[in-house]
């Protein structure tokens, strides 16, 4: 995408962006809804742009994006309540297809005349629904669908205006179509997964409904980054924090791609790394990206803070602060940098509660690194922060990223010292990084690296008694955990089969010194969490 060509839209408030005029768009109007990006993600699977603009963008702002179908969110306000978020009223007469999920529906259906008033009783969760199955919207779908309901109003008069495609037991217009112009409507969110087949509804609005042949692909997305990233940004310096995860990898990636030799990388070695991340990140960012990269070898400094300290939020406080110092110190050493870009994606914005205020509510900064863009006076570059894991995967893919990286299992912030219960010390460290790479290894090894979420060893603060040839031992107790989860919230411990577990175990107390029993942690989260700190 050429700066010339690219269609710059206010998104939020202050906040702009750009649409490749060649790509087929699909606007997500947002009326404050919090699976509203999660909209957006599911029509982009669809090979399909999809952005999120405020709910009440200009209908002539609109046209200049030239959309091929608008998507009207979900929301917590009621249509008929006061200060109730609605859209430009001209987006009902662009004569583009127009589908609206919950608040969404209910305002399409207030602004062709039905009454829309409070159900006779809210509706939440889970939901057999019956649907038409002529229906271009349920295209190739079940005639019985489970559906997720979360909503309080109902439109009362719909039959007059618009057909039923889909109705359940208490919602007996659960979707409706109009009966002369390209409007839809559902009561129930088909962008969730609980919801049966709702990404083959929103394919079917966006590809049979709308005629988008999706043509979109992620490359796309980065030309428009890169844009960003070069308007805002200007002649002035970017720091980026590497951590050896795929999110701070992937916006290096990136910045490198925008701004070249203007962008400044530091990776603080903490000492707390899994074997070789130091190195391989280092290789990748001086070898194949040539960037600025900034090492700082702050090994003993953790070390000596940590040491004696075995309350694991204790370990916390100390390595935050730590990496804080260590890292301010080296951003002051780099000269006319003005930005800080971070890795933060969407649900970590949602997670920390800055999508919840509203419609149209100017998405607050969520810090990975704890207000230090503010504490150095930096301004905050985050290019992620619309993107889903999966598809930060796609763009590091994209971007040249080694494998290797791009689908590193996530590490926390504070490293091996979560999992190393009890005191730290360099040769605890040693024996965990040993333990840690066969779990790795023998996951690879058996194919099952990319099928488990987060895998990884866990040193724990007992010994327990062995024997060993003819003598008794007295060691260390080696804990595996592997998990399986969508969204690390919740997730259930992975049946890692026997074979592997028994490889895993013989190498484990074969290799390494001081380690006689080797546990597997069959714990799912809730109650127990993914670390064991
Ligand atoms: P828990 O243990 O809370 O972990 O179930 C959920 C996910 O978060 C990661 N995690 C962290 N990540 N800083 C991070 O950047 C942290 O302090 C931290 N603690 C846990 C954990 O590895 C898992 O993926």
């Amino acid at each position: 995408m050429s700066g010339s060509t690219a269609k710059e839209v206010q998104l939020w408030d202050g906040q702009t962006g750009f649409i490749n005029p060649q790509d087929e768009v699909i606007l997500v109007l947002d009326f404050g809804s919090q699976t509203a990006q999660l909209i957006a993600r599911r029509v982009r699977e669809q090979n399909v742009f999809c952005q999120l603009v405020r709910h009440d963008l200009p209908v002539e702002r609109i046209k200049e994006l030239n959309p091929k179908g608008l998507i009207l969110s979900g929301g917590p306000s009621s249509v008929y309540g006061e200060g109730a978020p609605h859209p430009d009223p001209a987006i009902f007469d662009l004569d583009i297809p127009i589908l609206g999920i919950c608040y969404g529906m209910q305002l399409i259906c207030q602004a062709t005349g039905c009454e829309v008033s409070p159900g006779d009783s809210r509706e939440f969760g889970r939901t057999e629904c019956n649907v038409s199955p002529n229906a271009d919207l349920f295209d190739t779908m079940p005639e019985q669908i489970t559906a997720w309901m979360s909503h309080g109003d109902q439109v009362k008069n719909a039959s007059e205006t618009f057909e039923t495609l889909a109705a359940s037991e208490t919602c007996p217009h659960a979707a409706v179509k109009h009966k002369s112009r390209p409007f839809f409507g559902l009561q129930f969110h088909p962008e969730v997964t609980h919801t049966q087949q709702g990404g083959q509804l929103l394919a079917n609005f966006v590809r049979k409904i709308c005629g988008c042949e999706g043509t979109w692909k992620i490359s796309s997305l980065i030309e428009r980054e890169v844009e960003l990233i070069k308007q805002k940004v200007g002649n002035d310096r970017v720091i980026c924090g590497l951590s050896g995860g795929v999110d701070s990898a992937v916006v290096a990636a990136l910045l490198y791609k925008a701004i070249g030799d203007q962008l400044s990388c530091i990776f603080v070695n903490n000492g707390l790394l899994r074997a070789g991340e130091a190195e391989e990140v280092e290789r990748e960012f001086t070898q194949h990206f040539k960037t600025d990269l900034h090492v700082v070898d702050a090994r003993s400094r953790f070390l000596d803070e940590l040491a004696g300290v075995i309350d694991p939020q204790e370990k916390r406080k100390i390595i935050g602060r730590v990496f804080i110092e260590v890292f301010q110190k080296e951003a002051e050493s780099i000269e006319d940098a003005k930005f800080l870009a971070q890795g933060t994606l969407y649900p970590d914005v949602i997670e920390s509660g800055a999508n919840l205020d509203g419609p149209a509510a100017t998405i607050k900064s969520h810090h990975n690194v704890g207000g230090l863009p503010e504490k150095l006076g930096f301004q905050l570059i985050e290019p992620l922060r619309d993107l889903f894991k999966d598809e930060v995967r796609r763009m590091g893919l994209e971007l040249g990223l080694p494998e290797t990286i791009v689908w590193r299992h996530p590490f926390p912030g504070p490293g091996l010292a979560v999992r190393c219960l009890g005191e730290i010390t360099e040769e605890r460290l040693v024996t965990l990084r040993q333990a840690d790479t066969i779990v790795i290894e023998e996951l690879r090894k058996a194919d099952l690296y990319r099928s488990i979420q987060q895998a990884f060893a866990v040193l724990l603060p007992i010994q327990s008694v062995g024997v060993m040839g003819d003598g008794r031992t007295y060691e260390d107790v080696i804990a595996v955990r592997a998990v399986s989860t969508d969204d690390f919230m919740t997730a259930d411990w992975y049946p890692l089969p026997t074979e592997v577990l028994q490889r895993i175990s013989t190498r484990i107390i074969n290799s390494v010194r001081g380690v006689n029993r080797v546990v597997y942690d069959v714990s799912s989260k809730p109650p127990s969490t993914i670390e064991w700190e």
